[in-house]
């Protein structure tokens, strides 16, 4: 049977209707799906009432998953294939180590050198309004900048930060920005990034990019706000509102998101995330 899609946005982003992701599903159908999540960026599968298990196992249709050693703090204790973005209090009545998770532009684990394939993030609860994420077709943003442009950013290399999220206001997010820093070392990503499937060039850039390689802070700083601005302009982004059950697939290598916060933070958000890690890209950079 031929899937059935429906766009998202102008920009990207398709659902996939009449799909229960949890059925055993053939090479072929899987096929269909993946070329999908090719030619969209983004595929939102709706009413996905599904185990953790049957999370888990749709992801690795995708390929291999991450285990999540980069965020030790943030994987379900049984599940490190689940990275946890909740604001729910841990059992001790502290907030959550993850309820600010990806309140910035980026793409999943850029600050490593496997950044991610593809991201499945499944929503269990939602706020009554917001909650929202933002997505932005980094190959549309890079087709449209000006030759000029193109050619200046071709070889360069922008150094990823972890740990850079909106802290919780105690010391426990001090301690967990140190920790992150001693297991991620900065990353240096090329900021014009081939995708390794569809031959197409990408913007990867994001608010995690402090500097560019072989250039100071300040020097850098005009070029990196100018490409995120470019990039995020509302002719290439889509938004996300939540509902209960949805499973949301998004290209890591083509596509960057941003968590609003346009919510009541005192109504529970509960995501759950697999990861699917991606081709080596970048290198360490030693000082940062
Ligand atoms: C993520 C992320 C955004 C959100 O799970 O990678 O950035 O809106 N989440 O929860
Ligand atoms: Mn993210």
């Amino acid at each position: 049977m031929a899937l059935r899609l429906r766009k998202l946005s102008y920009a990207l982003g398709a659902e996939v209707c009449d799909i229960d992701v949890a059925w055993p599903m053939g090479e072929r159908q899987f096929g269909e799906i993946y070329k999908a999540f090719l030619d969209h960026g983004i595929l939102l599968f709706r009413n996905q009432d599904v185990t953790r298990e049957q999370h888990i196992e749709f992801s690795r249709r995708f390929g291999e998953l991450d285990r999540h050693e980069a965020l030790p703090r943030d994987r379900h204790p049984q599940y490190p294939e689940l990275l946890m973005v909740t604001n729910e209090p841990k059992s001790d009545g502290s907030p959550s180590d993850t309820q600010y998770t990806g309140r910035q532009w980026h793409s999943d684990m850029s600050f490593t050198t496997a950044p991610s394939l593809g991201s499945l993030l499944k929503s269990y609860a939602v706020p009554e309004v917001g909650g929202d994420t933002l997505f932005a077709n980094m190959t549309l943003a890079h087709d449209a900048l000006s030759e000029g442009m193109k050619k200046l950013i071709a070889n360069l290399h922008g150094i990823h930060l972890s740990g850079t999220r909106k802290l919780a206001n105690d010391n426990t997010g001090i301690e967990r920005m140190a920790e992150q820093k001693r297991i991620n070392p900065p990353v240096a990503q090329p900021v014009a990034r081939v995708h390794p499937e569809t031959g197409r060039k990408a913007l990867y850039i994001g608010e995690k990019v402090k500097r560019f390689d072989g250039m100071t802070e300040d020097e850098s700083r005009p070029l990196i706000d100018t490409l995120v601005r470019h990039a995020t302009r509302p002719e290439f982004v889509y938004r996300h509102q939540w509902k209960k059950n949805d499973i949301l697939a998004w290209d890591n290598r083509c596509v960057m998101h941003q968590a609003l916060g346009d919510f009541d933070e005192t109504q529970l958000r509960h995501m759950e995330r697999t990861t699917v890690l991606g081709a080596p890209s970048g290198y360490v950079v030693g000082g940062g």
